[in-house]
């Protein structure tokens, strides 16, 4: 194939429009250049945006790119932690994978859907009176359940100040200033607590549940039979709670949605339903930006080249409103999914490609399973009223929270 140009964004830094339009940059320059790819610069660095299906399955070819270096420092240092599995290649990056993919048994989702189940009934009965803010409720309620679910132990009275840590990590991941170090510091704290918590696990200093995952990653060996560091092993152990907590913002949206589509809600009543329902949920909303990665030797695809070294970011969001992919992407329609052929490349709201020998989420599962638990607690085990509020997002923010996060009132259990 012959070798084209590659559209560029003209000008010395996009940085500043990417704050600006958020959710929407890749794809209005998409559109602007009638290309799913085109080259930018951002943070003074060039870069490829792509979106799409087939840039999808490009992206997730492990042959052509790679996960070191790949992640702005700042976001390691408040989101991500330094040393964990994001950041792998190869098969250091799958035997670590397969660590995490052990825990998501149908057993261990069945017992943190459990787990939630509990802890949600117990959260809503403590509100039976006034108002609630189901945002912060949830961040509360899923703190617990990772907590418990990991085996990590904990005090009841520190759940408020864990709680407070793990959503920094996430909330404040793409601001700056003085949000910015207060995440760094609380990620510092959170490590400090595990990587203690670690030491007294190899000790046998402590009672835990050998089965659990903190339990697990404090013994996980490394391919060259090693024992992890207690620093390492806290950030993968903080890479289970921190976004086990992370699901409130898809909670915040699943309320949302039951507050915007009440007709969709009308029609849940079997488990697909509540399946689809979930799922254009994670379409739907915004949440996870892009996925970034560097190229890992020059290569040329579609006429286009691809430099070593070069950053590459595939706008998720993006793809999973492709007109391309999707029809009517701008509507939310849970129905989408019925007879919905789903690839690797084509429905990406927590990354694409393999589980085990790529980057997709290793939660996926989890997160779907929390979500349906949460939809049908909400539809068929409470009665609530929404309150007058403000329910409006920013698509410029990370993550995107409603104003309000979802206030209800008149709590009764059915
Ligand atoms: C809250 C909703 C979640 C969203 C939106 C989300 C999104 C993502 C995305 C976009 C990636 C990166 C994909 C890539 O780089 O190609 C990822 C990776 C990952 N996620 Fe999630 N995730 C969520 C929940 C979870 C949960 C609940 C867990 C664990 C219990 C989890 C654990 C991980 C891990 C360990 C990775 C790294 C995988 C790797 O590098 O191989 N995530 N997630």
């Amino acid at each position: 194939m012959t070798e084209t140009h590659m559209p560029k964004d003209k000008g010395l830094d996009h940085t500043l429009k990417l704050l600006d339009e958020g959710y929407r940059f890749v794809t209005n320059r998409s559109n602007k250049f009638e290309s799913r790819v085109f080259e930018t610069r951002l943070l003074g660095e060039k870069t490829i945006c792509m979106v799409g299906e087939k840039e999808a399955e490009l992206f997730y070819d492990n042959a052509k790119f790679s996960r070191k270096d790949a992640s702005p420092d700042r976001i390691q240092k408040t989101l991500f932690g330094e040393g964990g599995v994001q950041g792998l290649d190869g098969e250091e990056h799958h035997h670590r994978k397969e660590m995490f993919m052990s825990l998501m048994t149908k057993e261990k989702l069945q017992e943190i859907s459990s787990i939630l189940r509990e802890e949600w009934e117990q959260e809503m009965k403590s509100h039976s009176t006034g108002e609630v803010q189901l945002y912060q409720a949830a961040k509360y309620v899923l703190t617990r359940s990772a907590l418990r679910w990991t085996g990590t132990p904990h005090e009841e009275e520190d759940i408020p100040e864990w709680a407070e840590q793990l959503s920094y990590m996430f909330e404040a991941a793409g601001s700056v200033g003085w949000n910015h170090w207060q995440a760094r510091q609380y990620r510092f704290m959170a490590e400090e607590r595990i990587a203690g918590l670690t030491e007294r696990i190899r000790n046998g200093n402590v009672e835990i549940d050998k089965d659990s995952p903190a339990y697990q990653f404090a013994m996980h060996r490394d391919l060259n039979g090693e024992l992890l560091d207690e620093q390492t092993v806290a950030v993968e152990i903080l890479n289970l709670l921190r976004p086990i907590v992370a699901i409130a913002v898809y909670i915040d949206f699943l309320l949302l949605a039951m507050h915007d589509y009440p007709e969709e809600v009308k029609k849940l009543e079997s488990a697909d339903d509540m399946h689809r329902f979930i799922q254009e949920v994670r379409r739907f909303y915004p949440f996870f930006p892009v996925a970034p990665a560097r190229v890992k030797a020059d290569f040329t695809w579609n006429g286009y080249t691809f430099n070593e070294g070069t950053l590459t970011l595939l706008d998720l969001y993006g793809t999973n409103h492709d007109p391309d992919i999707w029809n009517k992407p701008e509507q939310f329609q849970p129905e989408r999914f019925q007879g919905w052929k789903e690839s690797p490349f084509n429905f990406i709201p927590q990354g694409g490609g393999e589980f085990d020998i790529g980057h997709r989420c290793a939660g996926e599962w989890m997160t779907m399973d929390v979500l349906k638990t949460t939809l049908d607690f909400f539809v068929n085990h409470l009665s609530f009223a929404f309150t007058e509020q403000d329910l409006s997002y920013e698509m410029d923010d990370f993550p995107p929270i409603t104003k309000s996060g979802v206030m209800v009132r008149d709590i009764q259990f059915k």
